[in-house]
C-alpha cells in the first residue's frame, strides 16, 4: 500500500508596531476606541502546520519554540490553535492540525506576537485545506481572533480604527530602520488598558489625537519628519507600571536614535534611526547600556503573513 507523507505548511509572520497610538473611550464590550497606525516590521515568527496523524481528534497540537517559548501556551488557549478551531468551523473541517510555532517576536512584548501566530496559522491551514479563501474572509476571521490580527495578515503601513481591526492602507515611503529594546518582563496588554484609565480618572496624561501629521510624513519618506509624530498613548500607562523604562527610552536617544517609543502595551521599545548604518550602531550602543534584556534591528514596512515559499518565489 502506497503511504502518504504529510507535507508540512509554513508561514512567515511579521511584528508589529504601532506609529501612532491614540486610546479613545472604553466601550460597552471592554474594548477602546482606537485610532492606529501599525507599521509591519522584519522581525519574523514562523508558523508550520502539518496533517496530524490522527485525522478524526477534534483539536490542533501546539509546540512552541524560540525566544520565550517558557512563556507561550501549547494548548488549544493559544491563538494559533483558535485560528485553526475558527478556520475549521467556518469551513466545516476536522481540526486533526498539528502546529509549530518558531518564535522571534517577544511574548507580551507589545509587538503583536500572539497575533501574529494566528495570523500565520490562518494563512497556513487555509493552504493546507487548500481552502482557496477569499483574503476577506480570513480578515473576518483574524478580527473574530484578536484586534491586532487582521494587521498581521496584511501588513505593510496601515491605519487601524474602531479596536485597531479595521485596516486602511497608508502610503509609506520607506524603508525605515528601527532598533527594538526587548525588556526582561513582558506587560499583560489588558492591565496596561487599564492602567491608562486608572490614569485618566485621576489626571490628564497626554493624547495623540489625530494621526494626519503622521500619516503626511509617512508619505515623504524622511524618518526625521516622522520621528516628529511617534505617539503612543500607551506610554504614560507601561511607564506607570515599568518605571525603569524611562531609562530604555533616553538611552536610546542618547545612542543616537531619532526619537523612541513604548511599542503598543509595551514593554517593548522601538526606536526610529535616520538609517540602516545609524540603526546598527545605536543598537551596539544600547546592547551594551544595561537598559534592556536583548537588542534586535528591525526595517519596516514589510509584508504580511504569507506562505514561506511563496516569499523563495519573490
Ligand atoms: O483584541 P485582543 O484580544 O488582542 O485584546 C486584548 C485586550 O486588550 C482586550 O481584552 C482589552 O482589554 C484590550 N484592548 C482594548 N481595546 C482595544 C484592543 C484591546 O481595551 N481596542
Amino acid at each position: 500500500m502506497l503511504s502518504v507523507v504529510p507535507q508540512p505548511i509554513s508561514a512567515r509572520v511579521p511584528a508589529k508596531v504601532n506609529l501612532h497610538l491614540a486610546v479613545g473611550d472604553l466601550r460597552p464590550d471592554g474594548y477602546h476606541e482606537l485610532t492606529t497606525v501599525f507599521q509591519a516590521l522584519s522581525l519574523h515568527d514562523t508558523v508550520t502546520v502539518v496533517r496530524a496523524a490522527d485525522q478524526h481528534r477534534a483539536e490542533p497540537t501546539v509546540r512552541v519554540s524560540g525566544e520565550g517559548a517558557a512563556d507561550v501556551p501549547a494548548d488549544t488557549s493559544n491563538l494559533a490553535a483558535r485560528a485553526v478551531l475558527a478556520l475549521a468551523e467556518r469551513y466545516d473541517r476536522i481540526p486533526a492540525v498539528d502546529i509549530a510555532i518558531s518564535k522571534d517576536i517577544p511574548v507580551a512584548g507589545g509587538m503583536a506576537g500572539g497575533s501574529a501566530d494566528a495570523a500565520a496559522a490562518l494563512v497556513a491551514t487555509a493552504a493546507l485545506w487548500k481552502l482557496d479563501a477569499p483574503r476577506a474572509e480570513l480578515l473576518e476571521i483574524a478580527a473574530g481572533l484578536g484586534s491586532d490580527v487582521p494587521f498581521c495578515l496584511l501588513g505593510g503601513t496601515a491605519l487601524g480604527v474602531g479596536r485597531g481591526e479595521q485596516l486602511v492602507r497608508v502610503l509609506s515611503r520607506g524603508p525605515f530602520h528601527w532598533v527594538l529594546a526587548l525588556a526582561r518582563e513582558g506587560l499583560s496588554t489588558p492591565a496596561v488598558f487599564r492602567e491608562i484609565d486608572d490614569l485618566r480618572a485621576v489626571g490628564a496624561p497626554p493624547r495623540a489625537g489625530a494621526a494626519d501629521d503622521l500619516i503626511a510624513a509617512l508619505a515623504t519618506g524622511d524618518p526625521h519628519r516622522v520621528a516628529q509624530h511617534l505617539a503612543n498613548d500607551l506610554q504614560a500607562a507601561a511607564l506607570s507600571l515599568q518605571p525603569g523604562l524611562r531609562r530604555t527610552l533616553r538611552a536610546g536617544v542618547e545612542a543616537g536614535a531619532l526619537a523612541g517609543i513604548v511599542s503598543g502595551s509595551g514593554p517593548t521599545c522601538a526606536f526610529l534611526c535616520a538609517d540602516g548604518e545609524a540603526a546598527v550602531a545605536v543598537g551596539s550602543e544600547l546592547a551594551g547600556a544595561g537598559v534592556c534584556r536583548t537588542v534586535r534591528v528591525a526595517s519596516g514596512p514589510v509584508p504580511g503573513a504569507h506562505l514561506l515559499d511563496e516569499q523563495a518565489q519573490g
